[in-house]
Parts: structure tokens; sequence; C-alpha cells
């Protein structure tokens, strides 16, 4: 079984190959590099001993897409990690990140359309659903205007999707709404790279942890909270790698119930930003120095998943805890740091 996995040098793209090899699947890797490297293709081999094939190919080329097809037209499934994500880029540069995740998106789906039947995985985000109005979230729950551009191309992103599904009846997909990917594979070969002052909190403390920064700002502590800090759900990157795998078995194995679905991917549980603080101070058995900063621009108050959806029907559930996330966060830092 030969499957395609777009940004697969990324961060959440190279755990989940990392899955689909450990299940024997063939894997092909399509990445820009754009914000990635390949030494994360040495990673994934020493994890699992098996030889993965990657291109470097741009999907807004949309002949190299094509003539990839032609050499690819075996490609029994395909899930499409790649894409820009940092949400204030794309309101300085919105025109990039919507060419960027849009264009290709209607590449990858016309030439799959070509190939006659195609399982697709789409990576989707939680952003969606904006400040919903009652936590845990239900994938019933409204999709809000989007705060930012890069919000906005995953909300078009799945209505390119469920409009494709509804015109061709041969075409099977799931968008996967991710709360908050956090950690790095167990064995510190890979991990996330981000380019330049980490945005996302996890990495931000992590360097702060190594010296990298000398400290973390907390937006904000006058939140409707029981701290006053913002609440999400952090979720590890290998539980939610593994959730991939079972959506496009779920394709494949055809035990969808329409041919467009969506599901939630988080742990159901709601931390703070001081939460987060305490489970690393404990797991590093360090003080990590902070202050309480302003709040920051378009952060929504509270974000958890309601899994029952992805619990029943997909027979996923994430298994590890934020400690013990966190502590593979701290220990892939401190590699990269050598
Ligand atoms: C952010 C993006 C979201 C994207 C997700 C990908 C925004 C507004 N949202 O989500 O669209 O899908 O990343 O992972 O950027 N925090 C601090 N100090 C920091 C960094 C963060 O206090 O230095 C706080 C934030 O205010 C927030 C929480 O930590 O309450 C999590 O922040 P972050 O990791 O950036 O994730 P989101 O904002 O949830």
């Amino acid at each position: 079984m030969k499957i395609l996995v777009t940004g697969g040098l990324g961060f959440i793209g190279s755990h989940t190959v990392v899955e689909l090899l450990e299940k024997n699947y063939e894997v092909v890797i399509i990445d820009n590099l754009s914000n990635s490297d390949e030494k994360v293709l040495e990673g994934i081999k020493q994890i699992t001993a098996k030889e993965v094939q990657f291109e470097k190919i741009d999907l807004k080329d949309r002949m190299a897409v094509a003539d990839f097809f032609t050499k690819h037209s075996d490609i029994q499934g395909v899930i499409h990690f790649a894409a820009s994500k940092a949400v204030g880029e794309s309101a300085e540069n919105p025109l990039l990140y919507y060419e960027n995740n849009l264009s290709s998106l209607v590449y990858l789906l016309k030439e799959l359309l070509l190939l006659g039947k195609a399982n697709f995985i789409f990576s989707s985000s939680c952003t969606v659903y904006g400040e919903a109005d009652q936590v845990p979230i239900t994938e019933e729950a409204e999709i809000k205007p989007a705060l930012s551009p890069y919000g906005n191309t995953k909300q078009i992103g799945e209505e390119i999707i469920k409009d494709s599904c509804k015109a061709h009846p041969n075409l099977n997909a799931i968008s996967l709404r991710y709360f908050n990917p956090i950690g790095a594979h167990p064995s510190a070969l890979i991990g996330e790279l981000p380019l330049g002052v980490p945005q996302n909190l996890v990495p931000f403390i992590t360097q702060t942890a190594v010296g990298l920064r000398s400290e973390l700002s907390v937006f904000g502590d006058d939140y409707p909270t029981e701290d006053g800090t913002c609440i999400r759900d952090y979720i590890y990157v290998v539980d939610l790698a593994k959730a991939h795998v079972k959506a496009l078995e779920r394709l494949m194995n055809q035990k969808a119930s329409t041919n467009y679905e969506v599901f939630n991917l988080g742990t159901g549980k709601g931390s703070s930003v001081l939460d987060v603080i305490r489970s690393f101070e404990r797991i590093s058995e360090q003080k990590l120095p902070y202050r309480i900063a302003s709040r920051r621009e378009g952060d929504v108050v509270k974000a958890f998943a309601d899994t029952k959806k992805a619990n029943e029907e997909l027979q996923w559930s994430s298994e590890t805890s934020l400690d013990e996330a966190l502590l593979t966060a701290l220990q892939w830092e401190k590699k990269i740091k050598k």
C-alpha cells in the first residue's frame, strides 16, 4: 500500500510517516523544504530502519504535481499536511497563505480525481471553531468567522474538500481538526523545528528551559478562567500521528459513514498556561522564568475537544499525559541544542 504524505518532513508529518512505516505502509513524501529540513529523513530512517521515498516538490507547481502522479499512479491514500501555518505571518501576507495553502489543495485533489478513486486526509485545526459557545467543543459546533488568513485557509480548505466529495462520490475524505500538538518522538530523533522565535507555547518553554530565551511571557492572566490564563487542549504529537493512520484505514476499509467526515483530535482535557508551566517545572525539576504580559491579540479564552466521535468511530484516543509529552519536548530541545 503506497501512501503519499505531503509536508512529510514537517512536525506532524514526520511523526505520521514514522507511524505509517511502522505499520508497513510504503511511504512517499512530498515536501518543498520551506519550513523543514531534509535531515529529518535521516531521523525517520533511524527510528524505523525502513526506506522512505522523498521528492522535493512545491505543490503550487501544477506540472510537477501532475508528473508526480503519472509516476506514482498506484498511490492508495494521501495525507495532506503541506501548508504554511504561522498566524502572524498570514496576517502580514495573506495572499501568500491563500495561494500556498489553497492552490496546492486544489491541484492535489484534481490529480487524485484523475486517478479515479481517492482516500484523502486533510490537516485541519480547531481554529475553525474560533471562540466556541461551549466547551468541550464537538464537531457540530458552529464554524466562526476566521481570526486570521491562516485560519481562513483551513475553513476554505475544508469547504473545498466537502464540495468536491459531494460532486465526486469516488473521493473519500476526512478532515482532522487538531487542538494543540506538542512533544517529540520518544527517540528524540525527530521533533518540532520552529523557524526563528517560537510563537507556540511549548517550544517557547523548552527554549527558555535550555537558556536560549531569558523568560517566557504569559499572555494575559485576567481571562475568565480559574487561574486567569487561557485554556487549551495539548495533544501529544505521536498520539496525533496514530490518529492519521486510523483515519486513513477507516477510508481504505470503507468504514466511513459518508464520503466526507470531520473529527476532532485532542485529549478532551483543558489545561491553562499556568498548568503547562507547572507540569513542565515538575518534569524538568527546574524553575521556569516567566512573567505575566498583556493579552495576545486573537487568542481565544478556552478551547478543548469533545473527543467522543474520534473515540467511538476512529477507535482512537490520546494515551500520553501532558507531563510525558512535555518531557519528550524537553529531551528534543536538549538534543537539537547540542
Ligand atoms: C496557535 C494558533 C492556531 C494554530 C496553533 C498551531 C494563534 C492565535 N493561534 O494556537 O491558529 O492552529 O497555534 O499549533 O496564534 N502563550 C503564552 N506565551 C507564549 C506563547 C503562547 O502565554 O509565548 C499562550 C497563548 O496565549 C495561548 C497558549 O499559550 O493561551 C497556547 O498558545 P499557542 O501555543 O500559540 O497555541 P494557540 O494560540 O492555541
